[in-house]
Order: structure tokens, then C-alpha cells, then sequence
């Protein structure tokens, strides 16, 4: 198996197929790290990692991710068994680095969760950015979604100081699913994983620079990110389904790799695939559960469809108490993340997880001069090809929902018993 394009293709195909295994390469040519992919490609990770049923998963990372634990710091971390630094540094050489796409410009780190401290606070944040590997020891990074890691290199940069920062690979799925969150500024993303874990997460100090990691790593990559410094970075097959040489095209500096005794390299399949945007998804839809709950008592589902790219489109659905839920819900969603820029709300007979459910009550349930909600030039994702260079973007709520209160047509329904009948002697027939 090559880095450059094969891991790739193996992950498109398994997608293709509808299979989303986890991926053990364990020949790499030119390497003798294994590489593991396609770690986040399914919900049903996401239901084994949290302890729970594929069903009750949504509800019970939500209710976690409430819930905050302050981490404890440990010795001898595994990852501390290698030492590399100084001129030994060689990220392409020491690393499986995949070439995703023919049309990136080179070999990429994609599950790399970039760990750093607020420059006058403290906290940390962890999350994962895209980081092109450019010379031995110098990487160009994207720090598009412009979330806590942009405003902290923005501020240390204001102070003329280079941003400290750690690369973690190989960790556990709610270390993940935790750094996709949202957790109050005063909150480290730590805390966060310690809340989906329900307990302290273990982490260890780095060798060069002041940060604490992930305890249980396989590869960190220590170093920072430069002040003042912006070269081109890019094109990369991005979320979007494009090619993107959109970028904030900072530029991260190594000093140092630590490794386990016989590490694992981490890689995120790139593009639309699952591994890459299905955490993004299914992590937006608990945080607009957790918004909606204060507000609106009878949210019934929540789905961000990866046809959106698990970023841009939201389907909710409610069930009605009170006339103008629908209306109120929009904004409280489209609040939640900048990147969501098409809410639909529907009533809670609808199937949010069906797409064609949706269409329907879009259909027959909503007019245009009536149950739209228009948002124009707002904040938005600098990647999505369709909004401005700067990322502005507009923003639509639909409100599919029956007028609350007032008669309606009557919905198709089959009689329940004569449905049931049907489903077990066709099920019969067709066995
Ligand atoms: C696999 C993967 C790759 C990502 N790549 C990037 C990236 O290259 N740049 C970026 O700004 N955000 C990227 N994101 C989104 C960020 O990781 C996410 O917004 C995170 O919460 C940002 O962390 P921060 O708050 O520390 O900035 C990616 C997300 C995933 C799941």
C-alpha cells in the first residue's frame, strides 16, 4: 500500500460499498509506522465509545457534554519513549504522511488534534486542523473554522509572540468528539473529553514546550505556530467535496517528536468521507439539542445530513405546542454554529433522517412568501466555495411545519393493524 492516494482510494471504495470498518494498513512503502484510518466513519464508534445504544447515543452525548471534569496530569506517558529533536526532525521522513487527492499540494496531517493554550488565560483548546507537511520541520496549517485556535494565535500574534503548539495523533473518539465542542471560554476542551468520559482525562506535560497532551497518544509532534509568518498552503480536498486552496495559511514550526515503542499514525480520510465530517455532523446536532432545550420542549430529532457536508444544513424536528415554535427555533439553530446556513424545521411525523420525508413537507407544508426567514452577509465558513473569499455568507430558515392550531389536510395513514400485517407477510415472502 502507497501513502500517496491508495489510503484514500480504500476508504472512497468501502464508502461506495456503504462499509465503514476501522483500517489497520500495516505495510506502508517507505515506512515501517502502520497507519490507522477511518476511525470516526461510523455512528455506531461514536454509540460504542460512549457506552450506549446506537439509539440513545444522541441523547446520552448531549447530556455529557453538559458536564465538565477537570483533568489530572500523569508521568512516564507511553508516548515519551522516543525522543526526537533538533536537526533529526523530518516529519515526511519519520511519518506516513498520505498524499489524499491527486490535486492537493502534498502529503497532509489530517488527525492531528492541535493542542494550545489562551495566551492570557491559559485554557486550552484542542482541535484538529489540517497541517501540509512543506520541509523537514515546517508545516503549513488551516485555521479556517477560526474557533479558539485562530483567536488564540490571533492574540499571542498581537502580543508578537509565536503560539506554543502540541499535534496529538492516535486518541481515543471522545477526545474527538470533545474538541469538535463548544464548551464555555473559561472551559479547556479537556474538561470537556473528561465530561464524555466521566472522568479525569489523563494528560502529560511535552518536553519543549509548556503544554500539557493527551496522555495516552501515540505520536506528539511539539512546536509552534509563527507570528507574523502567512505562506500559501493548499489546494487540499476539503468537506466541501472541493478542492480548496482557501486558507489562513499560518505556518506551524516542529521541534520535537515524541512516539510510543511501535506507534500508530493516524489518518483522517479526506474530502466528504464519513471519517472526515460525520464527528462534525453528529456533534452539531447535540450541541442544537442542548441549545433548543432551553426553548422549545418538544424537539423530537435533530440531523445535520452529510449531503449538507455535515456543516451547512440542519433538519429539526418538533412537535408543536404553541403557534411561532418553528420561527423561534430558527435563529436559536443557526446560532449555534456559524458554519449552518439552512435550517428546516418540521413536525415530528416527518423522518429528519429521511431526506425525501423532508422534501415532502417542504413541498405541501411550506410557502415562500410566508415561511421563510432570511439572514444576509453573515459570518460563515471561508471554505463553502459558494460564500465570499472573507467567508460571509447568507443564511435561511424554512419553517415546514402545519400552521399550529388550524386545520390542515389530512395526511395519508394506513390502518396500523393492516400495516403491521402487511410488513410481516411481505417480510415472510420475501425471505
Ligand atoms: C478531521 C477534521 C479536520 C478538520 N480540519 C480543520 C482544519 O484544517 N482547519 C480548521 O480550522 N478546522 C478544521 N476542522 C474543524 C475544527 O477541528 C473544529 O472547528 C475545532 O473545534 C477547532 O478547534 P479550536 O476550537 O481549538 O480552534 C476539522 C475537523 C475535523 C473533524
Amino acid at each position: 500500500m502507497r501513502a500517496e492516494f491508495d489510503l484514500q482510494a480504500i476508504a472512497l471504495e468501502l464508502e461506495r460499498r456503504r462499509r465503514f470498518p476501522i483500517l489497520l494498513f500495516e505495510k506502508v512503502v517507505g515506512h515501517d509506522i502502520p497507519v490507522i484510518a477511518n476511525v470516526m466513519a461510523s455512528r455506531r464508534v461514536y454509540a460504542f465509545a460512549l457506552g450506549t445504544g446506537q439509539g440513545e447515543m444522541p441523547a446520552e452525548y448531549a447530556r455529557r457534554l453538559k458536564q465538565y471534569v477537570k483533568p489530572v496530569v500523569v508521568d512516564d506517558p507511553p508516548f515519551r519513549r522516543t525522543l526526537i529533536t533538533g536537526d533529526r526532525v523530518d516529519i515526511r521522513q519519520l511519518l506516513p504522511l498520505p498524499t489524499y487527492f491527486p490535486g492537493d499540494g502534498g502529503p497532509y496531517l489530517t488527525a492531528g488534534l492541535a493542542c494550545a493554550r489562551d495566551p492570557d488565560t491559559g485554557v486550552e483548546t484542542a482541535g484538529y486542523h489540517r497541517f501540509q507537511a512543506k520541509a523537514a520541520n515546517r508545516m503549513g496549517v488551516s485555521l479556517h473554522s477560526r474557533r479558539r485556535m485562530f483567536e488564540y494565535q490571533r492574540r499571542a500574534e498581537a502580543q508578537g509572540r509565536n503560539l506554543e503548539c502540541a499535534i496529538v495523533l492516535g486518541l481515543h473518539p471522545l477526545v474527538g468528539l470533545a474538541a469538535l465542542s463548544y464548551p464555555p471560554p473559561e472551559t479547556s476542551k479537556f474538561e470537556a473529553a473528561g465530561g464524555l468520559f466521566q472522568e479525569p482525562m489523563q494528560l502529560a506535560r511535552c518536553e519543549t514546550v509548556d503544554l500539557l497532551v493527551p496522555a495516552w497518544a501515540e505520536i506528539v509532534i511539539e512546536g509552534e505556530i509563527l507570528a507574523g509568518v502567512r505562506e500559501p498552503e493548499g489546494p487540499f480536498g476539503e468537506f466541501t467535496g472541493y478542492f480548496s486552496s482557501r486558507s489562513t495559511e499560518h505556518v506551524f514550526l516542529a521541534r520535537a517528536v515524541a512516539m510510543r515503542e511501535r506507534p500508530w499514525f493516524q489518518s483522517v480520510a479526506s474530502g466528504r468521507a464519513p471519517d472526515h465530517i460525520l464527528p462534525l455532523g453528529v456533534l452539531r446536532e447535540v450541541e442544537i439539542r442542548n441549545a433548543l432545550a432551553r426553548a422549545i420542549p418538544n424537539v423530537t430529532a435533530v440531523h445535520v445530513p452529510t449531503s449538507g457536508c455535515a456543516s451547512f444544513i440542519a433538519f429539526v424536528s418538533i412537535k408543536q405546542t404553541r403557534p411561532g415554535e418553528a420561527r423561534h427555533a430558527i435563529p436559536i439553530v443557526l446560532g449555534v454554529d456559524h458554519y449552518l446556513k439552512l435550517v428546516v424545521i418540521v413536525d415530528d411525523d416527518i423522518d429528519v433522517f429521511d431526506e425525501s420525508d423532508v422534501l415532502w413537507a417542504m413541498a405541501t407544508r411550506m410557502q415562500a412568501d410566508r415561511d421563510l426567514v432570511l439572514i444576509e452577509r453573515s459570518l460563515g465558513a471561508i471554505l463553502d466555495p459558494s460564500a465570499t473569499e472573507r467567508g460571509l455568507t447568507a443564511k435561511l430558515g424554512i419553517d415546514a411545519t402545519r400552521p399550529f392550531g388550524e386545520s390542515f389536510a389530512q395526511k395519508l395513514v394506513m390502518a396500523p393493524e393492516r400495516e403491521t400485517w402487511a410488513r410481516e407477510l411481505v417480510s415472510r415472502l420475501l425471505a
